[in-house]
């Protein structure tokens, strides 16, 4: 018999938000048993809806969008992106310089498969959204994580960075607001890292997908508007601030500095141009979400709104929990709490995530899977409703409380 193997290539390939936790909870409830999912930031299965701009838009654009697209994307979208940059100060100096994708996701692939050869290494966080990591590993690439520290919020550590930094760095990646975490970066601190990106000549990559979700009066600063000079490749889309995950929105901006870098941009437009365009009606529906209704999800992040009172729901129950703490997060939709291991008998963070499934019917994403090796977290998606978040939190402390040696 001919064996068909996985490519070699994608041993250094994960996605445990989506792994065998959740392979576990999907027969669970292929059987009929419910499951609170608590593992995925998807709005829309917790009944957040797009701002009615948007989803009139999505309606009414069927009849002229049923072509390609130019391979960098709709003008009218890119136009209305470029003015979003200009009220962040993100120097991206035209249309020209703007990608759209389906999602951000796709560009991330894109852009590290355009940069990287064998053996190049991006500084990665860690903990992070794991796909960097894979698109970093699947391009060739090393991705050599920084710590973010969680005695200092989880803010990345400036020195961990300065001292993995070798001749082989091409670039340094920033998640603000921060997935898993929740951290959202200080000014003081993102002039650090475009400091270090100064010095040692390398690329920034801002993933700022989080930046319309930033609460308790904190101001989101891009990371671009900081390093003018430097070539910095940002990243945004109407997934998590828009709710609309399923239609694959996103884009990136090629901003600041782009001398020495015409072999990685030319790379950027090939690849983008052999995917012939994407989703046009995601395109389609940029300029009513980023145009119309840019401050219309800003109720959900205030007292009184879903996201707000939900972070506060889970903040709060997890607090009352002994042996778990947490760092309250100022954005994104996460908490990432540390649990004493040790103290319920747990050898790993997947044995705690499978046990609180199979007993509580909580599905929850192990620290694991966001490539922290301490084996000691987990992160919780905030999107059910208050409620439901405070019962989950008793039953997570139900669940540890009767393991507690
Ligand atoms: C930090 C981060 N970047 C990128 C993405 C992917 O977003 P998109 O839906 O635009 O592909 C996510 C999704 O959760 C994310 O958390």
């Amino acid at each position: 018999m001919k064996i068909y193997d996985r490519a070699d290539r994608l041993s250094a390939v994960s996605y445990g938000i989506r792994g065998p936790v959740m392979q576990e909870a999907q027969k669970m409830m292929a059987s009929g048993v419910e499951v609170l999912r608590l593992n995925i930031g998807n709005p829309a299965v917790y009944g957040f809806r797009a701002p009615k701009a948007v989803s009139d838009a999505f309606m009414n654009c069927v009849m002229d969008t049923q072509g390609y697209s130019d391979s960098k994307g709709l003008l009218a979208a890119r136009e209305s992106i470029l003015r979003y940059c200009k009220k962040k100060n993100i120097p991206c100096a035209s249309v020209d310089d703007i990608y759209t994708g389906n999602g951000v996701s796709e560009l991330i692939i894109t852009t590290m498969q355009a940069l990287l050869n064998e053996g190049d290494e991006i500084l990665v966080p860690c903990p992070n959204y794991p796909l960097w990591t894979s698109a970093v590993s699947m391009s060739g690439g090393k991705p050599v994580h920084y710590i973010c520290d969680e005695s200092s919020e989880w803010l990345p550590d400036i020195e961990d960075m300065r001292k993995k930094i070798t001749p082989k760095t091409k670039g340094i990646l920033v998640i603000n607001p921060n997935n898993p975490t929740g951290a959202l970066y200080p000014r003081e601190i993102l002039e650090k890292i475009a400091d270090l990106a100064r010095e040692h000549h390398l690329i920034l990559f801002a993933d700022e997908i989080y930046d319309r979700i930033v609460m308790d009066g904190h101001e989101h600063v891009a990371l671009a508007s900081l390093a003018p000079d430097l070539l910095t490749i940002s990243y945004n889309g109407l997934s998590k601030s828009h709710l609309v995950c399923g239609f694959r929105s996103g884009w990136l901006c090629v901003c600041g500095n782009k001398a020495g870098a015409e072999g990685f941009l030319d790379g950027i437009k090939l690849l983008t141009s052999t995917r012939l365009c994407s989703n046009v009606p995601a395109q389609a529906i940029i300029p009513a979400a980023m145009d119309e209704c840019i401050e219309s999800t800003n109720d959900l992040i205030v007292p009184g709104g879903r996201l707000y009172e939900q972070r506060e729901a889970v903040c709060n129950g997890l607090s009352k929990i002994p042996g778990v703490s947490v760092v309250k997060p100022k954005g994104a939709l996460y908490v990432f709490p540390k649990v004493d291991m040790k103290r319920f008998g747990f050898e790993t963070d997947e044995q705690f995530a499978f046990e609180l499934l199979r007993e509580k019917h909580i599905l929850v994403t192990h620290g694991g899977g966001f490539n922290l090796p301490t084996a000691d977290h987990f992160r919780i998606a905030y999107l059910p409703q208050a409620e439901i978040l405070a019962d989950a939190c008793e039953k997570i402390g139900d669940f540890l409380g009767n393991r507690a040696k």
